[in-house]
């Protein structure tokens, strides 16, 4: 089991976290949202809280004491990411995931040819932007629409323009269900399901109970012999053990790594998500 932590990013940084929430600094702008995972004390005074340019209240409400910087961006090795504050707290990029973005980055960099790499509940397009920017051809799935403008917006600020990608709006498992039958095959496979999720005609995604069907139809898509397969996730109630177990349901267990990713900000860690990544 790994402790995964991103060392090198210069737009993002935990200031702090506990008492049910976390303070951050993106790209020169502090705010401070609900972490419930977080039971632990505070480290910081509360005057260094109150610092706080903007701090999530309840869905849809953010108190701000200064707006964001015009552009707000979040950049990292090729990638720039426009931030927002979103009406559930986020802010379109997961900085912990630098880590996975970096180790892919690297397989495609080495791979010979252009694979074809599959993103599956793929948001923003963080991920999707950086196997295009090391060279794969990319087909990015989420069943989002404003998620996907938001990413080829992204797509646009990280001036990749010219990479070969694949934009679909639909259900991560209806659509890899006709890939299957359309005889579709990929190198590699990147996903982050999320515990509970809807698609674009209000059908749900259930981790537990949709899992073990998703990971067999991307078995039917995978290459002789696949590149790699990231699964990310968030908020499942699981132990990373389970995202091996899952994984190696359909790939050989020796290759397959897995663990947490964690921010850290000397002083104290946060557990953000699981992952398990076989190559
Ligand atoms: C946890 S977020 C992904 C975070 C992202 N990978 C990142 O690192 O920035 C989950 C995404 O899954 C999408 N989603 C939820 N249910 C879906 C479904 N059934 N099919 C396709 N996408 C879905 C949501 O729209 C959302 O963009």
């Amino acid at each position: 089991m790994q402790i995964l932590t991103p060392n090198s990013l210069k737009d993002h940084s935990l200031l702090d976290s506990g008492n049910g929430q976390k303070l951050e600094r993106f790209a020169g702008y502090l705010i401070s949202r609900p972490e419930p995972g977080a039971i632990w004390n505070k480290k910081l005074s509360a005057a260094d809280w109150n610092k706080a340019q903007a701090v999530f209240i309840e869905t849809g409400k953010w108190r701000q004491t200064s707006p964001p910087p015009r552009p707000w961006l979040f950049r990292h090795k090729e990638l720039t990411l426009e931030l927002k504050l979103t009406p559930y707290k986020h802010t379109g990029v997961f900085p912990e995931q630098a880590v996975n973005w970096d180790w892919f980055s690297e397989l495609i960099n080495n791979s010979p040819g252009q694979p074809n790499v599959l993103n599956l509940f793929a948001y923003t397009g963080a991920a999707t932007l950086a196997a295009a920017a090391a060279g794969a051809r990319v087909c990015h799935v989420d069943s989002s629409k404003p998620a996907v403008s938001w990413a080829k917006r992204n797509q646009e600020l990280s001036q990749l323009s010219d990479k070969p990608i694949r934009w679909i709006v639909d259900d991560c498992l209806k659509f890899i269900e006709r890939e299957v039958k359309r005889g579709a095959k990929y190198d590699a496979i990147i996903m982050d399901p999320p515990a509970f999720g809807r698609d674009t005609s209000g059908k749900t995604f259930k981790f537990n109970r949709d899992m073990p069907r998703l990971l067999r139809l991307c078995h039917n898509l995978l290459s002789d012999k696949p590149l790699f397969f990231l699964i990310n996730a968030y908020n499942v109630g699981h132990s990373p053990q389970t995202l091996k177990n899952l994984l190696a349901d359909i790939l050989p267990s020796d290759r397959i790594q897995y663990g947490e990713l964690q921010l850290s900000n000397n002083d104290i860690s946060l557990p953000c998500s699981l992952f398990a990544r076989y190559n």
